[in-house]
């Protein structure tokens, strides 16, 4: 039973139980009631924005090479676990379908573009609120053309170490929340976010004593493998 106001995010669905970032992981995060959940995108050689977190197929299907040299039908005859597909982004949408908030992770260039237009079609012909999205990035670049072409829709600004300014680069950008890994939050880091009128979130926590030390540090939310462990 949840006591704080932390937010759980499901990490590329609920993929400690489930092949990340398929469906069947995404059906896991919503049973586990997670209240968001993070995937990652690329655009293949096609066109079609894919959800798969590394820049090759290769880890996470049992196929070789770059996402970005295949064809949209090449991937598509991939096995991405359990004879799961790898997904496109409306396909997540829709299994989704609003019963979490979902966190848009840009990974691959040329994702911005592509991502806000699908945005903008779910608020208009499928009912998504601005709430229901929060899009982040490591790749500052590609967020800030995200954020330039749908600045209503939240950011977060991605990152894994602890810059001069703390989350100075997240405020510049305009971002919502700024999202830092495990290994570098730190009780500074939290508290310059804050006064800086912005929330942050950690990934990736699997552990529950992991959980409580970040949970002592007063972050507002955690990316978890297993939402329901912590
Ligand atoms: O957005 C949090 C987390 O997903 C960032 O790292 O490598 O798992 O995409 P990664
Ligand atoms: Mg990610």
């Amino acid at each position: 039973m949840k006591k704080d106001n932390i937010i759980r995010i499901g990490h590329r669905g609920a993929c400690g139980y489930e092949p990340e970032n398929t469906l069947r992981s995404f059906r896991k995060a919503i049973e586990l009631g997670v209240e968001m959940t993070e995937f990652d995108v690329y655009v293949c050689a096609t066109g079609e924005l894919v959800v798969i977190h590394d820049d090759k197929v290769d880890r996470t299907t049992n196929g070789t090479g770059y996402v970005f040299k295949k064809t949209f039908s090449e991937l598509r005859q991939l096995d991405a676990g359990q004879g799961e597909k790898i997904p496109t982004l409306e396909e997540v949408l829709d299994v989704i379908n609003r019963k979490a908030k979902v966190n848009i992770e840009l990974k691959g260039v040329g994702t911005a573009k592509p991502v806000a237009e699908t945005i903008i079609r779910y608020q208009k012909e499928k009912g998504w609120l601005i709430d229901d999205f929060l899009v982040s990035s490591f790749n500052h670049h590609e967020l800030k053309a995200f954020h330039d072409l749908l600045p209503e829709i939240p950011i977060g600004a991605l990152i894994t170490g602890i810059p001069l300014n703390y989350a100075e680069f997240a405020e510049k950008l305009g971002a919502q929340f700024v999202n830092v890994s495990m290994e570098f939050v730190t009780r500074e880091f939290v508290d310059d976010a804050h006064q800086r009128g912005l929330k942050i979130a950690v990934f990736t926590v699997n552990e529950p004593d992991d959980f409580e030390l970040i949970k002592a540090m007063g972050v507002d939310g955690v990316f978890s493998n297993f939402p329901d462990r912590i």
